[in-house]
Formats: structure tokens, C-alpha cells, sequence
């Protein structure tokens, strides 16, 4: 559901405006905040008991599913098919691709792509900016895109590029595409967190977030880090899985990789994060070069058959191996990419669980 959720934190027994006020005050403006918070995190900003803070918690989850924002505990088929069926798929612009997905990128749920650098990911989120744009009609979500950046990576420019050889109105595309440029990893927390205001104020229907680690690996170095950095990225991810069921939004996170040194056969890359990462997505697509192409891989999916696909980056984005043929490629230029996203050995047994 995109409408606005229309339950407030005062609707919730016992909370009166002083106790809103200081929910208020510690950061939580909505009762899905409040519902998408963890016990630990409301004792440390609010400063009340384990007791309040689980009952807090409880009392908006039952609220919001007894309102029908949140699945129930126990929920007949039927319930379930129903609310898969409001279900939307957004197109890639490659056919290849969408079929990997067996239509495209849904809403309620997390799709995440990883892979080396250079590998597409950023070029697919680019032109996901745009098909999401598109009526539900033509293979989009009908809605506005908030693109979080955490590696100052987003070019309104190719956008505006994709755009012109799509034919679309170009003003119009950037208009609608709003850019978090976020540089530390309690800023992405905070965004994340007032993500479902965001979301309504803007009409927002996909969220992307490139790349999700990236700050936390940069800040939180060193085995002793290691749990509490896990801890917030987990934090995240649970947050970000909700809010795409309860606006039923698509959200498309990126990962980086890590070489994994106890592979002795095949690919020696993995995500990084460990399980948190891979446990919250819904999705999760392997991204490879091969040649001129790329090579996806769905690596988990609750539904889909392990499949791989080829696809290209053109001009206009995101498109299939044949029809980069048709399309004019040779003005651009390769640009060197020296940014290194693949760990030592070290890094990656620290990040083992
Ligand atoms: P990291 O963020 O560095 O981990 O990589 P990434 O997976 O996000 O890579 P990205 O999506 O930025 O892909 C970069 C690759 O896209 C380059 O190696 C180019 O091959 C290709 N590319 C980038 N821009 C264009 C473009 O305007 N036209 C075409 N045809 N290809 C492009
Ligand atoms: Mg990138």
C-alpha cells in the first residue's frame, strides 16, 4: 500500500502527549518507527525501562496489523495472496534481466546486488531510477525514486542520459528522483530510520541504497568492532525489509564483495557483511563481468529456480547483449576504476559469524 498510514503514536494505549513528546524528542515521529524499532535502541535514546520499551513495540505492531499495515501473526492464505497480489514488478529496461526476476524488481521486498567494482551495480540502479518512474502500465512502480548515496557515486548526469535515449521527458525524471548524499554510517542509520516520512512526503515507490556497508566497513575496522558494527547494519537491513512490506515499495540495495580464502573451486568472492546482509534480503543477485556483458546470478530467492542471465550497460542504461549492438556505444569512453572493493583474508575472517 503507498497511501499514508493513517494510525498515530497517541492512537497507542497508555501514550499520552507527554510520553509522544518524548518519543518525539528521542527520534520517533511515527508509529511505524516506533514498530520497526529494536527494545535496545528505545532503551538508549529514550531513556526508559526494557519493560516500556517491549511494550511500546508490541502495542504498535498489533495496532498496524490489527489496521492491516503489517502481516498478522497468523494470516490465512487467502490474506497472503491477497496482499502478494498488490504486489508490483518494476522492469530493468533488459529483458534478460526482468526474466531472471520472473518479471522485475518487486515491491516488499529487499533485492540486493553485489559484486567486484565495475560489475553494474551502480549502472543498474541508475536506470531503475527511471523505469520505476513508469506507469504500473508500462512496467513500473509509478512513483518517485530516494536514492541513498553513500559512495557519492550517483550522476544526475547519466540518469539524464538514460533518460534522452529512452525518450523520456528529462527534467521531469530528475525531478522525481530524490538524492540522500550520506557520509557517515549513524547518518545512513538516521535516514533509514525517518525513511517512512520520506517515503510519504515524496511518493516515493523504490529506494536504493548504494551500497549499504560501505560506511560501516569503513568505520567500524577491527575484530573488536566487529559485533557492534554487525548489530547496526542489522538493525538496518530489519528496518529497511519492514518498510518495504508496509509501503509496499521496492528496495534495491547494493553490496560490495570479499574474497572468501577457503574456496578452493569456482569464484572465490562473496558479500560482504556476512549473514546479516544476505538473511534480510529477499533477493540476491550475483553480479560478474564476462567480457563485454555481465553476468547475473540469482543466488537466493524465496521463489525463484538458481538461474543466471547476460546482460549489458549501454547508453541507455541497463540493456540485453543484442541490443547493445543496435545502440551507439563507441563514444564513450571506459573510465579507469580504481577503486578496490575485494578484502584481504584477514578482514574476511573477521567477518565470519
Ligand atoms: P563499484 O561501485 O565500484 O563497486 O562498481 P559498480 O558495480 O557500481 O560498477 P558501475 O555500475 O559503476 O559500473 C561501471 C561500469 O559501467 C564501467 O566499467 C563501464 O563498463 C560501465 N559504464 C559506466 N557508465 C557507462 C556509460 O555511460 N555507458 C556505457 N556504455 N557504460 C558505462
Ligand atoms: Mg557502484
Amino acid at each position: 500500500m503507498s497511501e499514508a498510514i493513517e494510525v498515530d503514536i497517541s492512537d497507542l494505549p497508555g501514550v499520552g502527549p507527554a510520553t509522544k513528546a518524548k518519543l518525539e524528542a528521542g527520534g520517533v515521529t511515527t508509529i511505524l518507527d516506533l514498530a520497526a524499532a529494536t527494545v535496545n535502541e528505545l532503551v538508549e535514546n529514550l531513556g526508559i525501562t526494557e519493560e516500556t520499551a517491549h511494550n511500546l513495540i508490541f502495542e504498535s505492531q498489533r495496532l498496524l496489523r490489527d489496521k492491516g499495515y503489517l502481516e498478522k501473526d497468523l494470516v490465512s492464505a487467502q490474506e497472503l495472496f491477497d496482499r502478494r497480489s498488490k504486489m508490483v514488478k518494476c522492469t530493468t529496461f533488459s529483458k534478460n534481466l526482468d526474466n531472471l526476476f520472473a518479471g522485475g524488481i518487486e515491491t516488499q521486498a529487499v533485492t540486493e546486488f553485489y559484486g567486484e567494482f565495475g560489475s553494474g551495480k551502480t549502472q543498474i540502479c541508475h536506470t531503475l531510477c527511471l523505469s520505476a518512474q513508469l506507469p504500473v502500465e508500462e512496467h513500473g512502480l509509478g512513483g518517485g525514486v530516494l536514492y541513498i548515496d553513500t559512495e557519492s557515486t550517483f550522476r544526475p548526469e547519466r540518469v539524464a542520459q538514460i533518460a534522452r535515449a529512452r525518450g523520456a521527458d528529462v527534467d521531469k525524471a530528475l525531478s522525481n528522483i530524490h538524492v540522500a548524499k550520506v557520509y557517515n554510517a549513524s547518518h545512513l542509520e538516521l535516514i533509514v530510520k525517518a525513511l517512512g516520512n520520506l517515503i510519504q512526503q515524496n511518493a516515493i515507490k523504490l529506494v536504493v541504497v548504494d551500497s549499504i556497508i560501505s560506511l560501516h566497513r569503513a568505520e567500524f575496522v577491527g575484530r573488536g568492532t566487529l559485533s557492534e558494527r554487525q548489530q547496526k547494519l542489522n538493525a538496518v537491513m530489519h528496518r529497511l525489509k519492514r518498510i518495504a512490506e508496509i509501503y509496499n515499495i521496492a528496495i534495491v540495495i547494493t553490496n560490495q564483495v570479499q574474497a572468501s580464502p577457503d574456496t578452493f573451486f569456482g569464484d572465490p568472492t562473496k558479500p560482504a557483511g556476512g549473514n546479516i546482509i544476505g538473511h534480510a534480503s529477499t533477493y540476491r543477485v550475483y553480479l560478474r563481468k564476462a567480457g563485454q556483458e555481465r553476468k547475473a546470478i540469482m543466488i537466493d530467492s524465496p521463489c525463484h529456480p538458481y538461474g543466471d542471465t547476460n546482460f549489458m550497460i549501454i547508453e541507455a542504461g541497463i540493456g540485453d547483449p543484442d541490443e547493445s549492438k543496435k545502440s551507439a556505444t563507441s563514444s564513450w569512453k571506459t573510465r579507469a576504476i580504481e577503486k578496490k572493493t575485494v578484502k584481504t583474508a584477514k578482514e574476511d575472517e573477521e567477518e565470519k559469524e
